[in-house]
């Protein structure tokens, strides 16, 4: 009796955590189980972002899930997400918070600007991340960038024995990233693929953007899942070895700012400016997102529009690059800073913006919620409801771009994308109030370093590249895809090899 009374109880009990009434009225409601939800049926999926796609062809472009006892409003189509994140802006101005996320892996309370929830401290910190970002910073940064894809390029003609040697492409990557971060934010910089703290920054950061998982994390559904002993103390060996090397980072600065002997860098700036007063937990936040927002993101394209160069279609589209930089350029030198200190090669900007389209990254955006409650036609949306854009499958709508599925990299030249929505056309970079601040930085890192790549190299692959869309990725329930790293030749173009070589120095 007592057996039964207890498992009643506890039925009960789940139940009531695990059901909620989402009060979302005119969006069709995808058939989920008891508890769970839609949980199991999309976490059982290769691809969450494939599954609520295929979902939305079903039931239509906008949908309600149940995570749990969570329900999610899912947007699948372009004028589906424009229409929430573009036309009701202000109201989806805000990120939930994640129990996994903000209560267990950010245990110092310092998160980044990209999972603040929408209050006087985000708008204040965003507003900082902004200045440090916009277009006349990144002009301001054009000597370190140049000098940082220099480098870059350097350690791939050395350590591939000027091209003998296949390399894999992503650690130096990461490195260059991460180099043009800690020399434009902190004033310091790391010098070879080797150095211990670049392996240190990649792996901690790596295994913290899988913590911000769409689906991996069952008890931010599940609340009653909480009280099991769980992979908590991972998360917080994580956050506790970021913490250590944010702390060497700024209490260096610190310590310059005093002596009068720190270099002009954008952390630095801030802390001297009375106009921001940050305290130190909102001076870590805003140190973290600086380091760390480009390190998954950048690379992962960079790693991608490799891959594709080295593919069957890739060396006509080397050719084509080749040819379209020079026509802009009186000489390969003017060239190769004219690449870096401007983006006026259009061919070459639109085969940046077609690999953040065809490879969408972040293919389930960062999860929004809305701080006013939502009216759309028919639909209503209350307060507080959690918001998720499949920005993979927006990109791939061909209501908005035709033959989505094929790698075309004039297309964003040719002016074949949407003429409305975010300001690139495409999803990569999210949509409205809280979209990427840092698009014009990367912009300029992928199409400097592409440029010059193109300008001095000719790219072969050694081993098989994976250039499709769905399978590119080896972790798709991560936030950021993880490409398949691949082995390349990077060769020096015959006709330009010496001049190349005095030009990297
Ligand atoms: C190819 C590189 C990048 C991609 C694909 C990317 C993508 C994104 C996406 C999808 C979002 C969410 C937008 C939304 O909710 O609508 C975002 C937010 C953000 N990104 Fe980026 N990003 C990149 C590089 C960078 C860089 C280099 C920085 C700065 C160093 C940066 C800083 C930020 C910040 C601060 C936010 C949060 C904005 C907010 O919540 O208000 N990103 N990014």
């Amino acid at each position: 009796m007592l057996t039964l009374l207890s498992a009643t109880l506890l039925c009960a009990f789940a139940f009531y955590f695990t059901t909620r009434q989402s009060g979302v009225k005119g969006l069709p409601e995808v058939q989920g189980w008891p508890f769970v939800g839609n949980l199991l049926q999309l976490r059982r999926a290769r691809s969450f972002s494939n599954k609520l796609q295929s979902w939305s062809r079903k039931y239509g472009p906008n949908l309600l899930v149940k995570l749990g006892r969570r329900p999610v409003v899912v947007c699948n189509t372009f004028d589906g997400i424009c229409d929430f994140w573009i036309k009701n802006q202000t109201s989806l101005i805000s990120r939930p918070e994640l129990h996994t996320f903000h209560k267990v892996v950010c245990s110092s309370e310092a998160f980044t600007i990209g999972t603040s929830p929408w209050d006087q401290s985000c708008k204040a910190r965003r507003k900082a991340a902004a200045t440090a970002l916009n277009t006349n910073a990144v002009r301001s940064y054009v000597p370190a960038i140049s000098r940082e894809i220099n480098d870059a390029l350097r350690e791939i003609l050395t350590d591939s024995r000027r091209g003998v040697n296949a390399m894999a492409p992503k650690m130096y990557m990461k490195k260059f990233v991460l180099n043009v971060s800690l020399t434009c934010s902190f004033g310091t910089r790391i010098s070879t693929v080797r150095d211990e703290l670049l392996k240190e920054i990649v792996d901690v950061e790596e295994a913290l953007t899988r913590y911000r998982s769409h689906t991996n994390n069952l008890q931010d559904y599940l609340p009653f899942l909480r009280w099991l002993p769980s992979a908590s103390s991972d998360a917080k060996a994580y956050s506790e070895r970021r913490d250590a090397y944010m702390n060497r980072l700024i209490g260096q600065i610190k310590s310059d700012i005093k002596e009068g002997t720190d270099a002009p860098c954008s952390v630095g700036q801030v802390m001297k400016d009375p106009a921001f007063s940050f305290n130190d937990v909102e001076m870590m936040s805003l140190s973290i997102t600086l380091l760390s927002a480009g390190l998954d993101t950048i690379p992962a394209n960079l790693v991608q529009a490799i891959a594709v160069l080295c593919s069957k279609q890739g060396r006509m589209i080397q050719q084509d690059l080749h040819s379209e930089i020079m026509a802009h350029y009186p000489t390969l030198e003017q060239a190769w800073h004219g690449v870096v200190s401007e983006e006026i090669v259009p061919g070459l900007a639109s085969f940046v913006q077609e690999v953040l389209r065809f490879f969408s990254v972040v293919p389930m955006g960062f999860p929004r919620t809305n701080v006013e409650p939502v009216q759309l036609g028919d639909i209503r949306i209350p307060q507080n409801t959690w918001f998720y854009m499949n920005s993979r499958s927006g990109n791939f709508d061909p209501a908005a771009y035709s033959q989505p599925e094929e790698f075309q990299y004039r297309r964003f030249a040719e002016n074949k994308v949407p003429q409305t929505g975010p300001p690139m056309r495409h999803f990569g970079y999210g949509a409205g109030t809280r979209a990427c601040v840092g698009f014009h930085l990367a912009n300029r890192l992928m199409y400097g370093f592409m440029g010059r790549l193109i300008l001095g190299w000719e790219m072969q692959a050694q081993s098989e590249v994976d250039i499709d869309p769905e399978t590119y990725n080896t972790c798709p329930s991560s936030l950021v895809a993880e490409p398949k790293d691949f082995l390349c030749s990077f060769r020096l173009r015959q006709e330009a090899a010496d001049e190349v070589q005095t030009l990297v120095q």
